[in-house]
């Protein structure tokens, strides 16, 4: 396989697209964000620590700032329109408080949307500026699924049927088929050599 240098192309595509839910003036605001990351992937008691990266100028971030909560939302593929319609759309121009049916947790200020069939709420732990944008770093306070996107008590991306976000291409994907197991398919291969 010959490689050809191709400039400084993030090659980490796809993410998972998201809407997060912050409190603004004391009505919820929801904003797509695709630059999520999983901070610390920790199993049981351990805090579980969750990343958005979010550029300075949304209103979403004088929410996030202001409460130091937020809810991250995690959409299905049926919802593309209007998951596109709150990245598109800034609520300091429009109110986008009553898009979704909204419900409420743990914390008084990470409204969460009924419509997703995965929805987390967050408390800020750390805010750090990198680069051009606002790293949120958020501890996972708790997680609510709804009954069919579960099999056997565990969230099957499956049913969830999320959408995947390109930057390279600007295209939204779905998921493909499940391929493998992990720490399971190359446990051959360890034996052989
Ligand atoms: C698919 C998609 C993904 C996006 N991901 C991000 C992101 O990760 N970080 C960010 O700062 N903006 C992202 N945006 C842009 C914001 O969602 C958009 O500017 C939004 O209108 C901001 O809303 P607000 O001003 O009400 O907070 C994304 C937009 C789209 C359509």
């Amino acid at each position: 396989m010959t490689h050809h240098a191709i400039g400084t192309v993030n090659g980490l595509y796809p993410s998972l697209t998201t809407i997060v839910g912050s409190v603004v003036d004391g009505r919820p605001n929801w904003m797509t964000v695709a630059h999520v990351g999983i901070m610390n992937h920790a199993m049981g008691e351990v805090p579980q620590y969750l990343g958005i990266s979010v550029h300075p100028s949304h209103l979403t971030n004088v929410g996030i700032r202001e409460h130091g909560q937020f809810s991250i939302n995690v959409p299905s593929r049926s919802m593309l329109e209007v998951t596109d319609y709150v990245g598109i759309v800034s609520g300091k121009s429009t109110d986008k408080s009553g898009l979704f049916e909204v419900f409420q947790g743990v914390l008084e200020f990470a409204p969460m949307i009924a419509e997703c069939p995965l929805t987390m709420e967050c408390r800020v732990r750390q805010a750090v500026m990198v680069g051009e944008h606002e790293l949120f770093i958020g501890e996972l306070v708790q997680t609510y699924a709804c009954q069919d996107c579960l099999t056997d008590g565990k969230v099957d991306l499956r049913k969830v049927d999320p959408l995947l976000f390109d930057f390279t291409r600007i295209l939204y994907w779905s998921l493909g088929e499940v391929v493998g197991k992990p720490w399971n398919a190359g446990k051959a291969l360890k034996t052989k050599r």
